[in-house]
């Protein structure tokens, strides 16, 4: 079959590797009809790569067709059209049984490497698709087929009828967006500002509004992602017009800033002409930007969601300044199942959160590397990618 492979900083190449088969009874076979690029790859393409290797199929938010079973599955079935969440649990661990699926205990990569990665000595959480040597090695599903490991639980059945993208965002953008919000814990009416209008902030802050938020701030710089938010409702700044974000937030807040934050940009953020130089330097001291922006915009006794990712430290973190503002803070992977069952009704009959709205791009999965291309340098208008294998 043809798959999209990793090979190197900013090289994947579609390239014809064997088919996968079933390895296990928990196993199912999946053939891919759509499957998106993230945000989250962004970061195998060019930050993470020393924990990629040549060769690893990458991709993990797909959905399809069931091919095969193994004998232990029993919620799917060949013919059935299914979604696949990003993060591959048992449903049934320690973890699973409190609706924490991105720690799954089953599916925790053991390996050196994971648990060298954690400055905690603390290894890493569930497997993930497609993302890394920390995460599980496991084949993604930019790919023809897809062996799904876990298949007695993870894989989401939903009707036919609609276009593949209606549904295709429950794998990732959507549970991810819908944990920000929650984890943002926004007071019906409040304010809640959005660094980043990835598919991630889009779709966070439509969530956000449907919940009852009174305003969502987004901040972005790319001129199509900015007039996609407004046409959903958001006020949107552009961090690159403005000499200072915090300044401009809190003259929209009553001098006091935003009940909420929520970080969808993660350590790709860019920012100041200095930062970059620092960050080709290697000192990185620039990749929480945003976060830095998104922190210093809160109220006293507010909220900061983490959906964005992160990885390592972070040098001079304020942690001092966060206590005495009494500011939350919640963070981590999408525990995809948790939030789907509340999803899908809002996808069925109408279109609620305009998800239809999303898409940039369609490609053959031949073009995979045409559309990370463009994603990562937010060509062409790319917001969101959808590859067709
Ligand atoms: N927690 C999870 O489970 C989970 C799941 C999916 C994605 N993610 C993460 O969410 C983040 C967003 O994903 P995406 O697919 O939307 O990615 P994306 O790369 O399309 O979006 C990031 C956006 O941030 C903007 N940005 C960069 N620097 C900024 C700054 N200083 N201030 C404001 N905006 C800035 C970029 O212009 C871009 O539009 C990524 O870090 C991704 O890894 C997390
Ligand atoms: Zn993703
Ligand atoms: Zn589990």
């Amino acid at each position: 079959m043809k798959a999209v492979v990793w090979h190197g900083k900013e090289d994947v190449r579609v390239d014809n590797v064997p088919d996968p088969i079933i390895q296990e009874p928990t196993d199912a076979i999946v053939r891919i009809t759509s499957t998106a690029i993230c945000g989250s790859d962004l970061h195998l393409y060019s930050k993470l790569s020393p924990l990629m290797r040549e060769g690893d199929i990458i991709g993990h938010e797909p959905m399809g067709i069931v091919e095969e079973v193994g004998r232990e599955v029993e919620h799917i079935s060949p013919g059935d059209r299914v979604v696949i969440p990003f993060n591959i649990s048992c449903g049934d661990c320690y973890f699973c049984d409190q609706d924490l699926y991105s720690q799954c205990e089953t599916t925790r990569d053991t390996g050196k490497l994971a648990q060298g990665v954690n400055l905690l000595g603390r290894g890493r959480g569930a497997s993930l698709f497609g993302y890394t040597h920390v995460y599980g090695a496991v084949p993604g599903g930019q790919a023809e087929y897809l062996r799904v490991p876990q298949a007695h639980f993870g894989p989401i059945k939903v009707p036919e009828g609609p276009a593949d993208e209606r549904f295709l965002y429950l794998s990732d953008v959507l549970p991810t967006s819908w944990q920000a919000v929650a984890y943002a814990d926004v007071p019906e009416g409040g304010t809640v500002g959005i660094w980043g209008l990835g598919p991630i902030g889009q779709m966070s802050a439509r969530i956000a509004l449907h919940q009852g938020a009174g305003r969502v701030i987004g901040i972005d710089r790319v001129a199509e992602r900015l007039a996609m938010a407004s046409r959903h409702g958001v006020q949107t700044l552009d961090f690159s017009a403005v000499e200072n974000v915090r300044d401009v937030i809190l003259d929209l807040t009553d001098g006091r800033g935003l009940d909420a934050a929520i970080d969808a940009v993660g350590m790709e953020a860019s920012g100041s002409a200095v930062g970059s130089l620092l960050q080709t330097t290697k000192l990185q001291l620039d990749k929480a930007t945003a976060l830095r922006a998104a922190m210093s915009s809160i109220r006293r006794g507010g909220t900061l969601s983490l959906s964005g990712v992160y990885a390592g430290p972070i040098q001079a973190f304020p942690l001092g300044d966060l206590f005495d503002m009494q500011i939350q803070i919640r963070m981590g992977q999408a525990n995809v199942r948790q939030w789907t069952d509340e999803i899908i009704p809002l996808l069925t009959d109408e279109d609620v959160l305009g998800v239809e709205d999303l898409k940039t791009h369609t490609m053959p999965l031949e073009d995979a590397p045409l559309g990370y291309e463009i994603f990562q340098k937010k060509q062409d208008g790319a917001i969101k990618c959808v590859l067709k294998p």
